[in-house]
């Protein structure tokens, strides 16, 4: 591709060509018949925009606050691992990308530069994502260290009890770099061969976490702690009784479970149920700044993204991180001005129809 890249899509493509392909499929690929990563993208598609008109459009203000946090625009770093699959200075260059654009970065367990490396890099506000291990240990560990670097909440993924079946990575025989966060607090008699080896990872995962954990993971931190992986009301409607401090509406990219909804398709009724007590936030095939639009006005406070932030990075590392969430930042100004919203708060419901609305 000659010309700079004008779309997500575009980047994706260009990241394609440049990836050894056992690392594009591991980045792009889902759960077994990847109907829900088709999902994922195509539900968007289905659902409209209400544009209003005769509205001052002349000043777009995209800046919103998470947690108390202002950002430039309400699209966030999902947490993804092991980004020095992508580009050799991996999470650093997506956590200076993040400061660039003033949002916030969401450090993924599987990362592989640590958690203090990422802290020291730039002055990205950052979340840090956490998988809860059969060691307690090991988990609270990571959890004071993300504290002690200055992380600002931490985000507890819950739809991962164990690995997804990815196909793609069973047949590329995908071999795990070192996580740094893990490898460095698991056991040193474990052999390399084993750490490398992601269903040594997945056996690592304490598979009976339930609700009261939440209370044990209370004690251990200060920090807000939002649950990621909520997809049906009445476990949305649980975590709010739980405590927690937010929620997000996401299916993991369609990574673990084939066949639940379209992440989209799901924030509608969690929305519904959490009436406001917490914020949601939500992610799951964000490709275009009209996608943006559609889920807040279905409720989301902010959307993260995820492999469109690793295209961007395998394609032209921390500039290309940069391009992707302006790209995104410019797509949805420009949605907002035609659609009659000056600012992200008047962006709401009666803003789009579903498909199963009637017409
Ligand atoms: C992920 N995701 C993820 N989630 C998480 O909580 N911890 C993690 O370590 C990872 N790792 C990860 C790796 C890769 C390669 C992908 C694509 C995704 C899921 C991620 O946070 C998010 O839910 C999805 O990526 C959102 O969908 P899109 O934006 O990729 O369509």
């Amino acid at each position: 591709m000659a010309s700079e890249p004008v779309s997500v899509k575009e980047f994706q493509e260009l990241a394609r060509q440049v990836l050894p392909k056992m690392h594009y499929d591991f980045y792009a690929g889902g759960a077994e018949d990847e109907h829900t990563l088709r999902e994922n993208v195509e539900a968007f598609s289905r659902i409209t925009i209400r544009p209003r008109i005769l509205i001052d459009v002349s000043h777009i203000d995209l800046s919103t606050t998470i947690l108390g946090y202002n950002i430039s625009a309400p699209i966030m770093i999902a947490p993804t691992g092991m980004h020095k699959l992508a580009h050799p200075e991996g999470e650093i260059a997506t956590a200076k990308a993040a400061a660039a654009c003033k949002t916030i970065m969401v450090l993924s367990f599987s990362s592989t530069c640590t958690i203090e490396e990422v802290a020291s890099c730039c002055n990205a506000v950052r979340f840090f994502q956490l998988y809860v291990f059969k060691s307690r240990e090991v988990s609270a560990r990571l959890v004071q260290r993300a504290e002690r670097n200055g992380y600002k909440a931490i985000v507890l993924t819950v739809d991962l009890p164990r690995l997804g079946r990815r196909e793609a990575d069973i047949k590329n025989k995908l071999v795990k770099p070192q996580l740094k966060n893990f490898d460095a607090v698991i056991s040193t008699e474990v052999s390399s061969d084993e750490r490398s080896n992601l269903q040594f990872f997945s056996r690592a995962l304490d598979s009976s976490l339930c609700w009261k954990d939440i209370n044990w993971l209370r004690s251990i931190t200060k920090l807000p702690i939002l649950i990621k992986g909520v997809l049906v009301p009445e476990d949305a409607i649980k975590a709010v009784e739980v405590g927690v401090d937010g929620i997000i509406v996401s299916n993991h990219g369609a990574r673990q479970l084939d066949y639940t909804p379209a992440s989209i398709s799901a924030l509608d009724e969690v929305v519904s149920a959490v009436g406001g007590k917490v914020p949601v936030l939500f992610d799951g095939g964000v490709r275009r700044g009209t996608d943006v639009f559609k889920a807040l006005a279905l409720g989301a406070q902010a959307v993260l993204i995820g492999r469109p932030v690793i295209f961007g990075l395998a394609a032209k590392g921390e500039y290309g991180v940069k391009q992707v969430i302006q790209m995104l930042s410019d797509e949805l100004e420009l949605t907002m001005a035609l659609a009659g919203c000056p600012s992200v708060k008047d962006i709401n419901r009666s803003h789009v129809r579903t498909k199963h609305q009637r017409p």
